[in-house]
């Protein structure tokens, strides 16, 4: 009914994967490297079921999400790829056994970044038959969560030497893989890798070693092991400008309305609260029905534009929680009912997340995850 939606366009989607697998394979022909499509904060705003299940078919062989309750919600659909949860555990208090049997229940793979998560779900792993999957998360210098690399030789020992877990992975995460000056992605794999040689002499290897998120996946060959966690890469997008090799990739979400109104106005006039656009001349204004109640931010105020029958408009007066107005000029050839596309890519014209996410001083990461939950997603499959 509402005609403002976001279109995902899962061939775009399914291009994106192409030319990461097209990538991956270019660097190392020879090496099986698997990929774990980041499906967390809903698809990156694009819908975390709709897609997590395309991803499946197209071959990903993992899906990683951020949480427990992502990664419930996930296993009710998709019953047998490895879901692995990048967050930490909860270590409840209330009901453990019922808790941990519960993440048995749905087959979910673990991520530890303490001793203390491995020994709680040792502890109340017993019971089962299967031991618990769990990959280790190691802190090479994002100082987010995970083991600190320093004294991450000694805790993997003693994780090691539990019984009803099974070590199938371990990795870290990049601070800045994006950045053009790799100075610091370069130690972070240093750290890694010298503690992974460490862990080999002792005996110990891994059968799912992985760091690389998009930026690394674009620029760092060096990274990949034998899995690699691109998101943004999967959505079309290439994560900062910055990057010295882009990856050709077609944004997956066109956030489109409609022109709804259209009236004509004075020279001198102004548009939308505080005033901030005058008309320096008589000009015919259009109406959109999106505003940052679904995700257009307010930060675009006069400094966008948006796409109608493949000409570029300028976006005039403050956004409104509900509605966008856009300056049609002295004449127009549009008409009410007109497609609007205020973000992705139509017949070759772009305006792409990262634009926007310029404008507003951000990420193009936030600008999909801000589209809003009362935006209906439409999915294109043809
Ligand atoms: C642990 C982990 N791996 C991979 C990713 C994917 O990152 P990107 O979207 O930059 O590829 C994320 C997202 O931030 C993450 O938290």
């Amino acid at each position: 009914m509402n005609p403002t939606r976001a279109e995902i366009d899962f061939a775009k989607l399914a291009f994106n994967v192409g030319q990461i697998k097209k990538h991956i394979h270019s660097e190392y022909p020879k090496r099986k490297i698997k990929i774990c499509g980041v499906v967390k904060a809903n698809a990156y705003g694009h819908g975390i079921e709709e897609i997590s299940k395309k991803l499946v078919e197209l071959g990903v062989d993992f899906l990683g999400v951020a949480n427990y309750d992502e990664a419930i919600r996930l296993r009710r659909l998709i019953p047998d790829t490895p879901i692995l949860v990048f967050g930490t555990l909860i270590h409840s208090k209330l009901e453990p056994a019922k808790y941990v049997s519960i993440l048995h229940q749905h087959n979910l793979t673990a991520t530890v970044a303490s001793v203390g998560t491995a020994k709680f779900l040792d502890k109340y792993s017993r019971k089962f038959r299967r031991k618990f999957k769990v990959h280790i998360k190691v802190d090479t210098g994002m100082r987010r969560i995970g083991l600190d690399y320093k004294g991450a030789f000694r805790s993997i020992m003693q994780i090691a030497a539990l019984k009803n877990l099974e070590l199938e992975g371990i990795f870290m995460h990049f601070a800045e893989s994006e950045n053009r000056n790799r100075s610091f992605s370069r130690l972070q794999l240093k750290r890694f890798k010298m503690l992974l040689a460490d862990l080999k002499k002792a005996g110990l290897e891994f059968p799912i070693v992985h760091a690389a998120n998009s930026g690394a996946v674009a620029d760092m060959k060096e990274s990949y092991f034998n899995m690699v966690r691109p998101g943004l890469l999967l959505y079309g997008y290439n994560p900062g400008s910055n990057s010295k090799s882009r990856i050709e990739l077609k944004p997956v979400m066109n956030l489109k309305s409609k022109v709804t109104f259209i009236k004509r106005i004075d020279k001198g006039e102004s548009v939308s609260y505080g005033r901030m656009y005058t008309a320096k001349k008589p000009v015919f204004v259009g109406s959109v029905p999106i505003g940052y109640g679904d995700g257009y931010w307010r930060l675009l105020t006069n400094r966008s534009k948006v796409l109608i029958n493949e000409k570029f408009y300028p976006q005039i007066g403050a956004v409104t929680m509900d509605w966008i107005m856009i300056e049609l000029g002295s004449r127009y050839s549009i008409k009410i009912g007109d497609d609007v596309l205020l973000m992705g890519q139509d017949s070759g014209l772009t305006i792409g997340a990262d634009m926007l996410a310029e404008i507003c001083g951000t990420i193009p990461y936030e600008m999909l995850c801000a589209v809003a939950d009362r935006v209906e997603r439409v999915y294109l499959d043809n």
